[in-house]
């Protein structure tokens, strides 16, 4: 029995070592016929308490690639159907996925920018070099404004990420201003000059990005004092109140939490973390369309890994603040794969397979069980870069299988999370990491609604899943499947709708106790009704 935390989901075990696997396989594949499993789940609706933010399934859009140029925007004279510059198809896709926070600009882009380059007549605007991402051409045409008012029109909250490792207190400072302010204020008054009367709101300030990295290579005491020095004099104006955020650790920096927490504590209202599922930092991390299933699982024991990080970086969160105040905010995470043939390999643009969609459904599972502390998740990318949403190349769009479980798994926005207890096997992957064959996360949403997400990983064997309900009175569920014949199906532009979920219907309910089946490689999202 392996109890993942007090309240959190629960599993039980029974072991599939790799060798048990591997004969298993043997023994399927000699009979032409994959064996079907056997799971079980208990919910635990009296158990149900903390609230899963709807900031768990945000987004996060850089100047990098093609993710804000040919993918967010094309400009209002672009052939491209537009709306005000911003591309119709990506817009109306987005708005559907009910997006609820987007991080701007960067990522490393971030700590180069100079807000003041893009306000103004476009003409005016000064053109720089991406020095982070390609050396491309920025030609600053897609500012603040364009930014903010994206956000309006998409109803999400701006997450601005301000510049420590190259820009100044002051900039920062009359950034805020510029964007917050509604007074007779030096940038208040600039920012109407410039044709927006009223201030925007903005919620959420990100105070550098990757400080120990491309944020300015600093040590953690240091960027605790600038953090301290730059916060202060990011003011609230005119009721807006900003929720700030400090530069946080990458993946397993325990210490700089820990100098972080230590250092600023309350005076940061959230913490970053970044994780990515890659397989290294040098070298090949692999294709995004051709691996082998040994591949597959390795990624799904790499992508879960991430609840021990997070665990872990709780507890150092716990021990200087066990109130729980300042909130975790993992504004980077998803998939790192090669960059596609004939690509610039600095605009890490990747395609985006049934692989990809399992790791976010499995991250979504994890990140549910700690939203006692961890308030926000942007996936990296929106558009066109790493784990994307959408991919676009000239007029086309496709979108991705991450997309469709992004848009299975928005149920679960702002409902009350219901803890599980899960019984399934086991199996050993490579790099001595272990990963259950299905996994599961339910909540109950503000009408009262019970939805339950679960993913089967198995790429060859169906799994019977007997649910205990646990007195919820449901009489039928309804649902969708995201499924495809191989792991590695995605959508190209000459194929877009290859993968795509569909009703699922292979539901009974009898007293209490629900059976499903979930095929192989399967993700399945029910409403109970
Ligand atoms: O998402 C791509 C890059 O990854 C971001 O710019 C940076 O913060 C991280 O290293």
């Amino acid at each position: 029995l392996v109890r993942s935390r007090g309240l959190g989901d629960v599993y039980k075990r029974q072991t599939m070592n790799t060798k048990l696997f591997i004969s298993s396989i043997f023994l399927s594949t000699s009979l032409s016929l994959f064996a079907q499993k056997s799971a079980t789940i208990t919910l635990h609706t009296d158990q149900s308490e903390q609230i899963i933010p709807k900031e768990i399934y945000g987004q996060f859009a850089e100047h990098l690639g093609t993710c804000i140029y040919g993918g967010l925007w094309v400009g209002e004279n672009s052939d491209i159907p537009n709306i005000n510059g911003y591309r119709t198809d990506v817009f109306n896709a987005l708005k559907e996925l009910r997006v609820p926070v987007l991080r701007w600009p960067g990522g490393c882009f971030a700590d180069e920018y100079h807000w003041m380059d893009g306000i103004g007549p476009k003409e005016n605007r000064p053109k720089m070099v991406n020095n982070n991402w390609g050396g491309t051409i920025e030609d600053n045409s897609f500012g603040t404004h364009e930014f903010l008012n994206l956000c309006e029109m998409l109803g999400c909250e701006p997450y601005i990420s301000g510049n420590v490792g190259s820009g100044t207190v002051e900039e920062l400072a009359k950034w805020v201003e510029y964007m917050t302010s509604e007074g007779d204020s030096p940038m208040a008054r600039l920012r109407r000059q410039n044709g927006r009367d009223k201030a925007w709101k903005v919620k959420y300030l990100g105070v550098g990005n990757e400080s120990w990295g491309c944020g300015g290579s600093m040590r953690p005491e240091y960027y605790a004092d600038l953090y301290r020095r730059y916060s202060t004099y990011c003011r609230n104006y005119d009721g807006n109140s900003l929720f700030k955020i400090a530069s946080g650790a990458s993946d397993y920096d325990y210490n700089w939490t820990k100098v972080l927490m230590d250092r600023v504590g309350g005076r940061m209202h959230g913490l970053s973390l970044h994780y990515y599922t890659v397989s290294g930092w040098n070298g090949s991390k692999g294709a995004a369309t051709q691996f082998s299933k040994d591949d597959y699982y390795w990624t799904l024991g790499k992508c879960r890994e991430i609840e021990d990080v997070i665990k872990k970086h709780c507890t150092i969160m716990d021990e200087y603040d066990p109130q729980k105040n300042v909130a975790l905010m993992l504004d980077e995470w998803g998939t790192w794969w090669d960059t596609e043939p004939g690509t610039n390999p600095g605009h890490l643009y990747q395609q985006n397979t049934l692989r990809d969609a399992f790791v976010a459904s499995l991250s979504f599972d994890i990140f549910h069980k700690y939203t006692d502390r961890l308030k926000m998740a942007n996936i990296a990318q929106i558009v066109n870069v790493l784990q994307s949403m959408i991919l676009t190349s000239g007029k086309n769009m496709v979108l991705t299988p991450t997309y469709y479980v992004f848009k299975m798994y928005n149920v679960h926005q702002d409902a009350t999370y219901i803890p599980l207890e899960l019984n399934c096997d086991m199996m050993d992957v490579r790099d001595n990491r272990r990963i259950p064959m299905v996994s599961a996360t339910a909540s109950k949403d503000p009408n009262g609604k019970i939805h339950i997400s679960m993913s089967n990983v198995d790429a060859d064997n169906a799994q019977e899943v007997t649910i205990n309900l646990s007195g919820t009175k449901a009489k039928k569920a309804v649902g969708e499947i995201l499924t495809s014949t191989n792991l590695t199906d995605y959508n190209s532009f000459e194929n877009p709708d290859n993968v795509k979920p569909v009703p699922f219907k292979e539901v009974k309910i009898n007293k209490d106790i629900l059976k499903i089946k979930l095929p192989a490689k399967s993700i399945v999202t029910i409403e109970l009704q």
